[in-house]
């Protein structure tokens, strides 16, 4: 039987843990017709702890809804091919281009006459708001909408945004059953605010976007979701290894498809064993350095990674002023950055001040790769925004 873990970046897990609440808002969202806050969304979180799944969760429940769902990633030409998308999608519900051709014809004194037609060109940027009109129209959209889900969004072009923010806005103004949910890393988020800032139409859009912060999940949640996967399989996870695999994960959404994944890999009769869970988990915490924690730490500037650094030389959280003392910065500079560091996703700040890594394994993956990443000790201060 196939491993039914999805251990890869945007891949729909078995089960998915802890969102029911999102899911039930989203799912209100739609119920709750034109105009209701959550149908312009803004998904945010650190690397690997489920964007672009939740993007898919939504697109699933939208389409049972009979929902029209566009899935797109904000590279540049998003807004030619959600116009593509949008009129193949009119197409399917049955409505049909009125005549769009032109026909040119034009005497050539030898030959005759020669006559073509020739297709308009498609796509002009102005089109997509009319053809969401003309989708929404149809008879059989009647009571569903149109939902379009922009992942990646720190690739978005400034042009394309301004056009997205437009058409929307336009769209949300006249009733129309539109819902837009974008997806990002948090500090993407944070760019797209602060470089439009003198933009009002842009900025008022994207403050007007319901911000869904995902973060880690329930350690209990985690260990239910391999109990029940493992019975939906038919397969023995007594209930203690379970739970010690759960611990390992640290209740982070792609550790969880990772030690799942090597766990259950590992065995080759009919029950998991404590064994295949040491097995699973060992490979599970050096896989997540190179596929989480390394790209995480690339969106990161160097002084971001460099108290990094410092943090992990402690075993448990750190304070304020060793962090200081040991990249020779005073606590108010570190603070600027440990709000930073908190919305990245990757660090906590504990109520007694103390700042502790979010991320399983972050703290070993920074103190194997420390020399790689604390470059910016002595080198010229940084300015926080
Ligand atoms: N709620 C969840 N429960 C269990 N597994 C999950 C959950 N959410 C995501 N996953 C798993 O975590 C991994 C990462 O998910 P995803 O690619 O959606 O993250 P992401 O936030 O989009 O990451 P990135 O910022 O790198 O794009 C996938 O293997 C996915 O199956
Ligand atoms: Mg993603």
């Amino acid at each position: 039987m196939a491993n039914p873990f999805k251990p890869s970046a945007g891949s729909t897990p078995p089960l998915l843990v802890g969102r029911g609440e999102v899911l039930d808002d989203f799912a209100a969202a739609l119920a709750d017709g034109a105009g209701a806050p959550g149908r312009l969304a803004f998904v945010t979180g650190a690397r690997g702890v489920g964007k672009t799944v939740m993007l898919t969760k939504m697109g699933d429940i939208a389409h049972a809804e009979g929902w029209v769902v566009i899935d797109e990633t904000a590279t540049g030409g998003l807004i030619d091919r959600l116009t593509r998308s949008v009129r193949a999608a009119r197409h399917e519900t049955g409505v049909l281009d009125r005549p769009r051709t032109r026909g040119f014809s034009f005497g050539i004194a030898t030959l005759g006459t020669i006559s073509k037609d020739y297709e308009l060109a498609p796509a002009d940027p102005h089109d997509l708001r009319i053809e969401i009109g003309r989708l929404l129209d149809s008879p059989i959209m009647a009571d569903g909408g149109l939902l379009i889900t922009v992942d990646e969004i720190h690739t978005i072009d400034t042009d394309e945004l301004e056009q997205l923010a437009a058409i929307t806005q336009h769209l949300i103004r006249e009733d129309r059953n539109i819902a837009l949910v974008m997806a990002g890393i948090p500090q993407a988020v944070d760019q797209l605010l602060a470089d439009n800032a003198q933009r009002p139409r842009v900025s008022t859009f994207l403050r007007r976007a319901e911000m869904v912060v995902l973060g880690k999940v329930d350690e209990a949640d985690v260990a239910d979701s391999f109990l029940q996967t493992a019975r939906d399989a038919d397969r023995a996870w007594p209930a203690e290894i379970a739970r010690e695999c759960a611990t390992a994960t640290g209740g982070y959404p792609f550790m969880i498809q990772l030690v799942g994944y090597h766990t259950w890999r590992t065995e080759q009769g009919t029950e998991i064993t404590n064994e295949h869970a040491q097995r699973g988990i060992a490979v599970a915490r050096r896989k997540i350095g190179q596929l989480v924690h390394a790209p995480a730490l690339q969106d990161l500037s160097d002084v971001d990674k460099t108290i990094l650094v410092a943090m992990a030389q402690d075993d448990g959280p750190s304070r304020s002023s060793d962090i200081a003392q040991r990249i020779g910065k005073n606590t108010s500079y570190v603070s600027v950055y440990k709000g930073r560091l908190e919305r990245s996703g990757l660090i906590e700040v504990l109520p007694n001040g103390t700042l502790s890594f979010s991320t399983p394994e972050l703290r070993e993956y920074l103190r194997e790769h420390a020399a790689h990443y604390a470059m910016a000790t002595t080198g010229p201060d940084e300015v926080a925004p």
